[in-house]
């Protein structure tokens, strides 16, 4: 079956790790990407690497440097994304957003218990971790709906990790959001099956990937021992192999995959701590 349409992918994070490993694998299948992402100084080059080498797969790349979980800044880069979806349609293409990526990376990686309260979870650390981390993905699936973004065929990623139901002393915070997170998508699918649009919704849980995020977590050296130990392949898992991934689910044929939590970690998961 072809799709005439004009396939675009909106990637909550789309800068670095997953999320850009993701942008690419699909700006070379053909979408053109829209990437969220929260970047200062330096990081800010790297992002031009990312913008350029979609740009060279053919592709469009529409990166707006934000934060993710702010309301305004989430209606206006919808409203950037719409007029140049209008410019899209002025031309006669029929744009719309397949793929959704919530790969946001942005937490508290602090216990909830210690003598100084400073260095212990409190009420603005967990509501941000949450709210970036897992609530955002509702108000974005919410406003692309109603904004007529999504289209049969369009798909929601959210990336999840083995820490939602394990504990690390320093992922607490963390892994409440991930288990919200996973909590999220599993009322999203059910509720997008019942618009009968033919919209789906999955978690995507990655095995341990060398990331930015992942060098911040503080136990970060045991938890890669431990996952190259345990991993039955022998390596850790890439953000290529997350995107190849993402890519394969967003074909064809993928349409009564909903509300599940897939893992992508070459076995890691089932081998247990
Ligand atoms: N790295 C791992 O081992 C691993 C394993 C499983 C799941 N995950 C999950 O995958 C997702 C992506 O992680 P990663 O390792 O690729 O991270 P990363 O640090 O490489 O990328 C994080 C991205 O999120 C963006 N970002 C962070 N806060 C933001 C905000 N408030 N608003 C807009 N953009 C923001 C950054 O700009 C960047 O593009 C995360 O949800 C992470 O928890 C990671």
């Amino acid at each position: 079956m072809t799709d005439e349409r004009e396939r675009w992918a909106l990637i909550l994070g789309g800068s670095s790790g997953m999320g850009q490993a993701t942008a690419i694998a699909l700006a070379k299948a053909g979408y053109n990407i829209c990437g969220i992402h929260l970047d200062f100084r330096a990081a800010r080059a790297h992002v031009e690497q990312v913008k350029a080498e979609i740009g060279a797969a053919g592709s469009e790349a529409l990166y707006i440097n934000m934060n993710a979980a702010d309301d305004e800044k989430r209606a206006a880069a919808l409203a950037t994304l719409r007029e140049r979806f209008d410019r899209s349609e002025a031309e006669r293409r029929h744009p719309y957003v397949r793929v959704v990526m919530h790969s946001l990376a942005f937490g508290s990686l602090v216990p909830f218990l210690s003598d100084d309260p400073k260095s212990a979870v409190d009420r603005k650390k967990m509501e941000m971790t949450q709210d970036v981390m897992a609530n955002s993905l509702v108000y974005w699936v919410q406003d692309l709906l109603r904004g007529g973004f999504l289209e049969g065929g369009s798909k929601i990623f959210a990336m999840t990790s083995e820490g939602s139901s394990r504990v690390v002393p320093s992922y607490g915070v963390v892994s409440s959001a991930k288990a919200a997170l996973e909590s999220h998508i599993r009322q999203l699918a059910m509720e997008l099956a019942q618009t009968g649009v033919g919209i789906t919704a999955n978690t995507i849980r990655a095995g341990v990937t060398m990331t930015p995020a992942l060098m911040k977590i503080p136990e970060h050296d045991m938890i890669i021992a431990s996952a190259t130990k345990r991993n039955p392949t022998g390596r850790m898992t890439t953000p290529q192999d997350v995107a190849n991934v993402i890519l394969a689910l967003s074909g064809e044929g993928t349409d009564f995959i909903n509300g599940e939590i897939i893992g992508v970690d070459g076995g890691e998961f089932i081998t247990g701590s």
